[in-house]
């Protein structure tokens, strides 16, 4: 069965829940399709909000980040429940700007992918090489293991309904967009892996994304490629670009 594509927005920290339900607004007739699942990704604070902007829409919300406990004593985070109760089916988990400002960790990412999973949310897991990794020709080793790492643990069957989100650091807010090559590249080799933990059926239900600068001129070429299933848009996801970039072909 052919895989269906998945085109998610990364907003980061934009968009006060004001600002977020005006968005909203503006891009629900502009990403209407049904060839694609597309998912907003919005800081905790706008997921509300959001989800009542989106009512009767295609336009599914999703979290940014979410902790691996149940509840507690942790200051500021985000639980599993809270999530699930606000109607959230997706998460973004081990974002690279959280692994680099947050000190998450292979081993974070896989408790938090965990915990998604436990939770019947499914995970955007993120991996991605830094610049001087590429150039010391270690991309698809370090790739290989982040992604390893992150499904310790999780079951074929969760596996096949994953999404992992391909990000060269190099690529994120900076306009240079990996080649084409560059990301059918890595995301084949991640689709090989997969195979390699599970099996065949499971390496090909995976979603794998490529993320890092896509704009409405680049989505049309990467997502035409056999292995890249959509993408995770930063910048121009909060921009009306974001539909050009859903309805890309
Ligand atoms: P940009 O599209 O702004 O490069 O961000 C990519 C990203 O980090 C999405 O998670």
């Amino acid at each position: 069965m052919a895989r269906k594509k998945i085109i998610a927005g990364n907003w980061k920290m934009n968009m006060t829940p004001s600002e977020a339900v005006t968005l909203i607004k503006t891009l629900k007739p502009l990403v209407a399709t049904e060839d694609a699942d597309v998912v907003f990704c919005v800081p905790a604070i706008d997921i509300i909000p959001a989800m009542e902007a989106a009512k009767g829409s295609n336009i599914c919300i999703g979290a940014e980040n979410m902790y691996f406990e149940e509840k507690g004593a942790y200051t500021g985070e985000i639980s599993p429940n809270m999530l699930v109760d606000a109607g959230v089916k997706y998460v973004i988990i081990g974002h690279s700007e959280r692994r680099q400002y947050f000190a998450e960790t292979d081993e974070t990412v896989n408790k938090k992918v965990l915990k998604a999973f436990e939770h019947g949310i499914t995970p955007i897991i993120c991996c991605g090489e830094t610049l001087t990794q590429r150039e010391q020709g270690v991309t698809i080793d370090f790739i290989r293991q982040q992604v390893k790492i992150a499904l310790l643990g999780v079951s074929a069957e969760q596996a096949a309904t994953a999404v992992i989100a391909y990000e060269p650091i190099w690529a994120i807010g900076t306009g240079k967009v990996a080649t084409t090559e560059q990301a059918q590249e890595v995301c084949a080799a991640i689709r090989v892996c997969v195979g390699e933990i599970y099996d065949e059926a499971t390496a090909a239900a995976i979603r794998i994304q490529y993320g890092g600068s896509v704009s409405a001129s680049s989505a049309p070429e990467l997502f035409a490629q056999p292995d890249i299933d959509g993408g995770l848009v930063g910048g121009a996801a909060l921009k009306p670009d974001f539909g050009k970039i859903v309805n890309y072909k």
